[in-house]
């Protein structure tokens, strides 16, 4: 499928439309960025792992019920989904109490989250990506109550099949970042990536990060690293592509 023109570059991802009016193709770059984009680097296959993680992911999701706008890889930094309208809001859930959590709220780093957090921040750099309430969504003309619940309950579903399928890779989900769009017929896909870019992921046996923590923590050298540790862990040999 040939890309036509360019309808959005990202921070790591530009997004083509495609010769079918309802699909797009999503091209995963080697860019890693941290800080609202303050701070880049280019890491070499980092585009493809994310993109085979994340087609991984984003098929189990669709074997437990969760439709996303996942097709197929057809490259193995590019991505064939469908066309979405993106909601500008970061669903956030949160297993165990770390990061941005510890540092706005007197609660301990490591703190079990019984039930999750699902956390909902608004997707724009320019205000440094708000958290948002009900009535902020609303006023801001985000979402209705009705998709709010819609969100709410994908997140938590989303959590419930990824917790136990990294368990099973020997990693603690401790939170992840997914994004939602409407399709053309107006259902909520979830969209974007799931990916160590998004996630924060920990060795069950060692806690030792294998996400992007890594490179905000200017472990620059690490990184990638870990990202191929979740690769080797979550792709069978007879799927892995690189
Ligand atoms: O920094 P914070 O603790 O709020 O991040 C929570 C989770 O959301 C982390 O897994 C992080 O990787 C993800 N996140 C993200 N993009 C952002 C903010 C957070 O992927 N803009």
């Amino acid at each position: 499928m040939d890309k036509k023109e360019l309808i959005n570059s990202g921070k790591v991802k530009s997004v083509y439309n495609s010769t079918d009016d309802d699909k797009v193709i999503i091209e995963f770059r080697d860019d890693m960025t941290a800080g609202d984009g303050a701070r880049k680097e280019v890491m070499a296959n980092k585009g493809a792992y994310n993109a085979i993680i994340s087609a991984k992911i984003f098929k189990v999701l669709e074997e437990n019920g969760v439709e996303t706008q996942f097709i197929e890889l057809l490259e193995p930094n590019v991505m064939l989904a469908k066309k979405l309208e993106m909601i500008p809001i970061e669903v956030i859930v949160r297993n165990i109490a770390t990061g941005s959590l510890v540092r706005k709220y007197p609660i301990a780093d490591g703190t079990r989250l019984e039930p999750p957090i699902v956390q909902m921040d608004f997707k724009d750099d320019d205000y440094h990506d708000p958290m948002l309430n009900d009535s902020l969504i609303k006023a801001l003309g985000i979402a209705t109550q009705e998709e709010i619940e819609i969100l709410t309950e994908k997140a938590l579903k989303i959590n419930e099949v990824l917790v136990k399928f990294f368990a099973d890779a020997g990693i603690i989900l401790v939170d992840f970042k997914v994004e939602f769009g409407k399709d053309m017929g107006g259902n909520i896909l979830l969209g974007d990536e799931i990916s160590p870019d998004g996630c924060r992921l920990w060795d069950s046996e060692t806690l030792d990060m294998l996400d992007k923590e890594l490179f905000r923590k200017g472990k620059d050298s690490e990184v990638m690293d870990a990202y191929v540790e979740v690769y080797n862990r979550i792709i069978p040999d007879s799927e892995k592509v690189i």
